[in-house]
């Protein structure tokens, strides 16, 4: 599903707008020496391709991250690789601007590392971070989506629909609807080209923290750059309660991924 008709405009960084918008800027969430050490950090972690052996360490948009080469590979839950993020003004920030919007109660919630190659990157479809998720329980959170580089559209930045984190959870796919494959796309049926013409781009500064809603629409294109496109994605919010919806996330269900062989295999 292409991205183009995507626009520049104001991004949204008062609280209010970032309400209404279901999108917007925190700067210079990661700064200085921080920032130095974070990149760092976080390049000594994709080398070593930390955690893949137990599923923390995967491709979200092949379907063979064992012989492959990686077109966007993902590390979940970063801050055991890098002890020194959950001691990081950047995790303070985050959860500061997270206790403003939704209480003090909010707090830490997980964390995932996206990079998107250089000349290779492939893109990160139109999706809601929700349906990655557990559809049993309620997901109130704020999303940080923090580039260790500026981010352009041409490098692989967000781009949101405005008011979509109010929608549904809505139809999702695996990638090129291919169970293999752990990453997850808008069907045709949730996503038309009206909401589209409306899409808009967010480009921003490295140390910059793109912030969105566990419903927000987004997406981000391939790096036709030749720079590496690093991205930290982190959440914070109130722990997710079980609810007593019937939702279900059907696509979750039908997906099976060399990820979640490894990761089951670890423990047994
Ligand atoms: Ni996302």
């Amino acid at each position: 599903m292409p991205g183009t008709g995507t626009q520049k405009v104001n991004i949204p960084t008062k609280k209010l707008d970032v309400l209404r918008y279901g999108y917007g800027l925190l700067p210079a969430a990661c700064a200085g020496d921080e920032l130095v050490r974070l990149t760092a950090a976080y390049d000594e972690m994709f080398a070593s391709r930390a955690g893949h052996d137990r599923g923390d360490h995967y491709d979200l948009a092949g379907s063979n991250d064992e012989t492959d080469r990686l077109s966007l590979p993902q590390i979940m839950t970063p801050h055991k690789y890098i002890s020194f993020l959950t001691q990081s003004r950047l995790w303070v920030r985050c959860r500061d601007f997270a206790n403003e919007l939704l209480g003090t109660e909010a707090q830490f919630i997980e964390d995932h590392a996206i990079l998107k190659p250089a000349r290779y990157g492939s893109v990160t479809p139109w999706h809601q971070d929700e349906a990655y998720w557990d559809p049993g329980r309620r997901h109130i959170t704020v999303n940080f989506w923090i580039p260790l580089q500026d981010a352009t559209p041409e490098s692989g930045c967000l781009h949101y629909i405005p008011g979509s984190h109010l929608w549904e959870v809505l139809e999702h796919q695996p990638i090129g609807n291919d169970p293999r494959t752990h990453g997850l796309e808008l069907t045709d049926r949730g996503l038309h080209d009206a909401h589209l013409e409306r899409a808009r781009a967010v480009p921003c500064a490295a140390g910059d923290a793109v912030i969105h809603f566990p419903r927000s629409v987004h997406y981000a294109g391939p790096n036709l750059t030749d720079r590496d496109r690093r991205a930290y994605i982190c959440s914070f919010g109130i722990p997710a309660e079980t609810i007593t919806s019937m939702r279900s996330f059907p696509w979750l269900e039908r997906r099976k991924t060399l990820r979640e062989q490894r990761a089951a295999a670890t423990q047994s």
